[in-house]
């Protein structure tokens, strides 16, 4: 038995802010932003927080999957930038969409975060505990970006992307790691809040650790080891050789570090599907709404090897192999 991905979706806010737009708030230019990371526009929150575009996916999910909502077991989202502590948005799609049968929880691995989401839908689709599950990456970066900063605010979209996973006797999911190397966690934290109450004189306001807060070059190097290093193993795991892949779907973050995964795996650049170009870097929600993209386009087909792939805060990274 393996877990099948029956259908994927997206959602991305409809404002566009291009390079043109930052380089006006902060001191810079499209043609930094082009050359250094691939980034060309990205869609910025009007308002609407990360459960609306969580929300309006999952709706997506289920038209494409033809499920009725009652059908659903398991809603697992991946964000690190819910809209409360608590309730979990995972709570909140299930409201919005009265999936009332189904359990819902959040997950946060940062930029890996679907694909821990997705590794854990897998656990319980394989081992016969669900029949389904709504699996999302939802984020909007924007109200965690420092807009002062332009080493890290030209970087980052918001936006939402998921899959809708079933049991399968035949393709689905093939062999999958995830991971993590906390010892690096420093190298890339947001959202901080400092231990504030009104018995240890602390005062109000906001933390500057709140913001993205990322050494880039320690990232890249991190990135680019990880990635190359789970891709090898997973492969080798699955007697599956590089040019047998159809597609890498990688974290969109940096097309230069796309660039180096491509030439140490010696998989052609062209088998990566980006639309970084069009939507930044939008964390958890980067690789499903690459796929739901590359599927809506039609270009993999039943069968098809491909690959998923990304790295993010924690230091964490996460690789599937699947069978389309
Ligand atoms: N516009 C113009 N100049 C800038 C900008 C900007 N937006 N940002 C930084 N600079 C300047 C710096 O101040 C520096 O100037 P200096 O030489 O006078 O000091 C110069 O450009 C070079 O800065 P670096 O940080 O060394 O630039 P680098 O080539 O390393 O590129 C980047 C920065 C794009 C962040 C790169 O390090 C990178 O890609 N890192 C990977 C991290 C990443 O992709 N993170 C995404 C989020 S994390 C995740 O997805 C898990």
């Amino acid at each position: 038995m393996t877990t099948r991905i029956i259908a994927t979706g997206a959602y991305a806010p409809g404002q566009v802010i291009t390079n043109n737009d930052l380089a006006k708030i902060v001191d810079t230019s499209d043609e930094w932003i082009t050359q250094r990371t691939g980034i060309k526009e990205r869609h910025i929150s009007s308002g609407d927080n990360t459960s609306v575009l969580a929300i309006n996916t999952a709706k997506q999910l289920l038209e494409r999957a033809g499920v009725e909502a009652e059908s659903v077991d398991l809603i697992i989202v991946a964000s690190v930038t819910p809209d409360y502590g608590t309730p979990s948005l995972g709570c909140m799609v299930q409201k919005e969409i009265g999936a009332v049968n189904a359990v819902a929880f959040d997950v946060t691995a940062a930029c890996s975060g679907f694909m821990f989401a997705l590794s854990i839908a897998d656990k319980y689709i394989r081992t016969g505990v669900y029949n389904n599950a709504i699996v999302i990456g939802a984020e909007t970066l924007s109200k965690i970006v420092d807009w002062s900063d332009r080493s890290t605010c030209v970087l980052f979209g918001d936006g939402a992307g998921g899959a809708f996973v079933e049991k399968s006797e035949t393709d689905g999911i093939i062999k999958e790691e995830i991971g993590t190397k906390g010892e690096l966690y420093d190298i890339l934290t947001e959202g901080y809040t400092s231990c504030s109450n009104a018995f240890n004189g602390n005062e109000s306001g906001t933390d500057p650790l709140w913001y993205v807060n990322m050494n880039g070059r320690e990232v890249f190097k991190f990135a680019t080891k990880s990635v190359v290093k789970s891709v090898e193993r997973v492969l080798a795991s699955a007697d599956v050789s590089p040019d047998e892949i159809a597609y890498v779907v990688p974290h969109q973050a940096n097309v230069r570090i796309v660039e180096v995964i491509s030439n140490k795996l010696k998989i052609p650049y062209e088998k990566f599907y980006m639309n970084m170009d069009r939507y930044g870097n939008t964390s958890s929600a980067s690789i499903p709404m690459a796929l739901n993209e590359l599927n809506e386009r039609g270009l993999v087909k039943r069968g098809d090897k491909i690959l998923l792939t990304g790295f993010g805060g924690g230091m964490t990274w996460g690789t599937m192999l699947v069978s389309w």
